[in-house]
């Protein structure tokens, strides 16, 4: 398996591995999504079969509730669960407060809320997602489909007025079709180059009525494990 992974992938790996020993039998774990957080599940359900750890997994996407369930672990929703022991998901940009742009694989709702349900929150990636500032990753912004092109026309207005590069507003596709999220939106991604005042920004696209969420996490992280591709790995 080793072999066969990229170098980006062994540094992520390497942060998820870290980031499963901070998991303890009895706790309640909100799982992420995205590569990295798939080896993260993959490690805890190792740690099931090898140790006997028992733990309760609250997943942010449909696609981490499957590889759970394959994995062995028993899976609960927020609702069942309450308040979680710890959540340890990836993201797709960390600066030095250890804000994060987050949504990259279009679960950053579901991240969100099962993020700020938990005592302490782990962020797992490899060191290319370490930035000096945010925004050179496309914030990715989830809003319903009604409305859609207005919804789109107040975002665009919106950050013309920010202190940001580029303005640039993309509906994300896949299969050349619009990308569905889990709750049945959308994802506007925001080519912003460079993001100035992340707070100003996130107060503002959540005020535009049709936006649901923004991938903008601020002051949500408490640790960044950050993974090299010799498998060493760098609580931050
Ligand atoms: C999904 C996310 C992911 O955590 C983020 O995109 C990082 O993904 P990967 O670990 O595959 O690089 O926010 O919505």
């Amino acid at each position: 398996m080793t072999d066969t992974l990229s170098s980006s992938d062994l540094a992520k790996r390497a942060s998820a591995l870290k980031a499963a020993e901070f998991v303890e039998s009895g706790m309640k774990v909100g799982l992420g999504t995205g590569s990295t957080a798939a080896f993260l599940v993959r490690r805890l359900g190792e740690r099931m079969r090898e140790e006997g750890l028992r733990i309760v997994g609250v997943p942010t996407s449909a696609q981490t509730a499957r590889l759970a369930r394959e994995e062995g672990i028993e899976v609960a929703t927020l609702e069942e669960t309450g308040r979680l022991d710890i959540c340890i998901d990836g993201a797709d940009e960390a600066d030095p407060r250890l804000n994060l742009i987050k949504g990259g694989g279009g679960a950053l709702l579901w991240e969100k809320i099962v993020a700020t349900a938990a005592d302490r929150v782990v962020v797992i990636a490899d060191a290319g997602k370490r930035v000096p500032v945010l925004g050179a990753f496309p914030l990715p912004v989830e809003v319903i489909p009604f409305g859609l092109s207005s919804t789109r026309r107040l975002i665009e207005e919106a950050i013309a007025g920010l202190d940001v590069d580029g303005r640039r507003v993309e509906l994300r596709l896949r299969d050349g079709q619009p990308f569905v999220t889990d709750e049945g939106n959308r994802i506007l991604d925001l080519h912003l180059g460079r993001i100035g005042d992340p707070l100003a920004l996130a107060l503002r696209l959540n005020q535009i009525p049709g936006v649901v969420e923004n991938g903008l996490f601020l002051g949500i992280a408490d640790t960044l494990v950050i993974g090299h591709a010799d498998g060493r790995a760098e609580v931050v």
